[in-house]
């Protein structure tokens, strides 16, 4: 089975300056949901319909998928129609629309299950809403309405209103049936839009079955068209997100403040704290991730421990602790057993094993070896303006508070230097570098 995605529309309701389905959901476009969704249901032949700044759009595909072109925007069957090259007569062709992100793969498979059983021409997905404002209404056929029908919103007669089973916009057609019923569409509605919906009545029409497949979970068809409908789909996501971590042996103490995108992995027994954010990470097991943290891009091994702390594009070894208040910059390796203390920042540096910078320290392009302790407030001073250097301290040495490691420069093997030391050159192995000033004590100085 094929699918075709529609995502040509410009969003109007979104006043943005990007296309609709360029929007992201938990880190993710909504085009780019729909198509990993697609993926998971099994289809892999798809083709896109763009339109309104579709160069930005595709940019952003990460599938493979074939595109169609929709110069300009007339209507949901007039997207399908610019596609119509990619159908054949005897295949089937699910269509979805790339502004509904949260359709799970399972409704996919069983409307494609229900519409081969039930040899339907076209299937619908529907589903019941408390609020059914602004969706298309599935209208069953009665005693004096021959067809099943689905009627806009803006179409509705008086009474209508009420309908609350919905179209969700994903649909499964005969290729043949589709292909015949895509000339017949007329623009003659209140938009003046030519509609993918008015296909159920004419294939019927052709003397063709169709059915409906009711949804239990409403809130899967959320379709975005504006911005607070945006922050209500990146909330169930969420929640989706959460329970399945939950379910899977993770604590997350508030589920409403957490924010974890699809491409998380957490261990057994880690402890979630509120206001944390993970994006594009894997934390091992029996972790604690402390208030307001963000990791993104990194891998947490086990038992380690972050606390209001931002971690990007970096590797925290097990039993570490990180922060409160640090910051680990791109590029960066730190150890098991370390201290990664209050207000320290790292950036690309490897921290061995059993090594601890504890308060107010900058480790920036730095090689620190293994049982390493850097004092309170030691700075790399790895940029002269111009360039940036490397610098180097190896096993076992002690860096006193306050010292300067003016890059490159390397402090060897058990090596130490004095607090306040501004360090130049290099300290020979279990050496003792002093680099300031005796201090001078001027007696009566303050009567003078
Ligand atoms: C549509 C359905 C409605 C359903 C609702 C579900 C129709 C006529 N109506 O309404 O029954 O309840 O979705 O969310 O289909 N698009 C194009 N080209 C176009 C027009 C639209 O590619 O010319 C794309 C849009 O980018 C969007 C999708 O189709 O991703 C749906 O279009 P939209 O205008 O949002 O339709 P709704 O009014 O929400
Ligand atoms: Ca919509």
């Amino acid at each position: 089975m094929k699918a075709i995605v529609l995502a040509a529309g410009s969003g109007t309701r979104m006043k943005s300056n990007m296309p609709k389905c360029l929007h992201k959901v938990l880190g993710r476009t909504m085009l780019n949901i729909v198509l990993d969704t697609l993926h998971e249901a099994g289809i892999s032949e798809i083709i896109v319909v763009t339109g309104h700044k579709e160069e930005q759009l595709r940019e952003s595909v990460t599938a493979k998928v074939e595109y169609a072109h929709q110069a300009e925007q007339l209507g949901t069957g007039h997207a399908v129609m610019v596609a119509k090259e990619f159908l054949s007569k005897n295949d089937d062709v699910l269509v979805l629309y790339g502004d509904a992100p949260l359709v799970t793969a399972d409704t996919i498979c069983n409307l494609t299950d229900e519409h081969m059983k039930k040899g339907n021409a076209i299937s619908v997905v529907s589903t019941r809403i408390d609020n059914p404002h602004g969706y298309g209404r599935i209208v069953h056929p009665t005693a004096d309405e021959k067809f099943l029908r689905i009627v806009e919103h803006k179409d509705l007669a008086s009474g209508q209103e009420m309908i609350n089973e919905i179209n969700t916009g994903v649909y499964a057609f005969n290729g043949k049936a589709l292909l015949d019923a895509l000339p017949l569409i007329q623009p003659q509605n209140v938009a003046g839009e030519y509609y993918l919906t008015d296909t159920l009545e004419i294939i019927q029409t052709n003397g063709l079955k169709a059915g409906v497949v009711l949804a239990p979970d409403a809130s899967e068809f959320l379709g975005i068209n504006n911005r607070v409908q945006l922050a209500q789909a990146s909330d169930v996501l969420k929640e989706r997100i959460n329970k399945k971590h939950m379910m899977d042996g993770v604590t997350i103490i508030d589920p409403n403040t957490t924010w974890i995108s699809h491409d998380v992995s957490i261990g057994v027994d880690t402890i979630i704290y509120p206001g944390v954010i993970l994006e594009k990470t894997r934390i091992g097991k029996n972790c604690i991730l402390g208030p307001n943290t963000r990791i993104v891009g990194s891998d947490i091994s086990d038992y380690a421990e972050v606390d209001n702390s931002v971690v990007l594009e970096s590797s925290i070894g097990e039993h570490t602790t990180v922060g409160p208040f640090a910051y680990v910059r791109p590029n960066s390796n730190v150890g098991t057993h370390c201290k990664v203390g209050n207000f320290v920042e790292v950036k690309n540096s490897t921290v061995g094993d059993y090594s601890k910078a504890s308060h107010l320290t900058y480790v920036g392009d730095a090689d620190i070896g293994s049982h390493v302790n850097l004092g309170c407030g030691s700075v790399t001073v790895n940029y002269d303006g111009e360039k940036k250097f490397r610098t180097v301290v190896e096993d076992n040495a002690f860096v006193g508070c306050n010292t300067n490691l003016v890059a490159p420069v390397t402090v060897k093997e058990g090596a130490y230097t004095a607090a306040g030391s501004t360090i130049t050159d290099e300290v020979p192995e279990r050496a003792l570098a002093i680099a300031r000033a005796r201090q001078v004590n001027k007696k009566g100085w303050r009567k003078k």
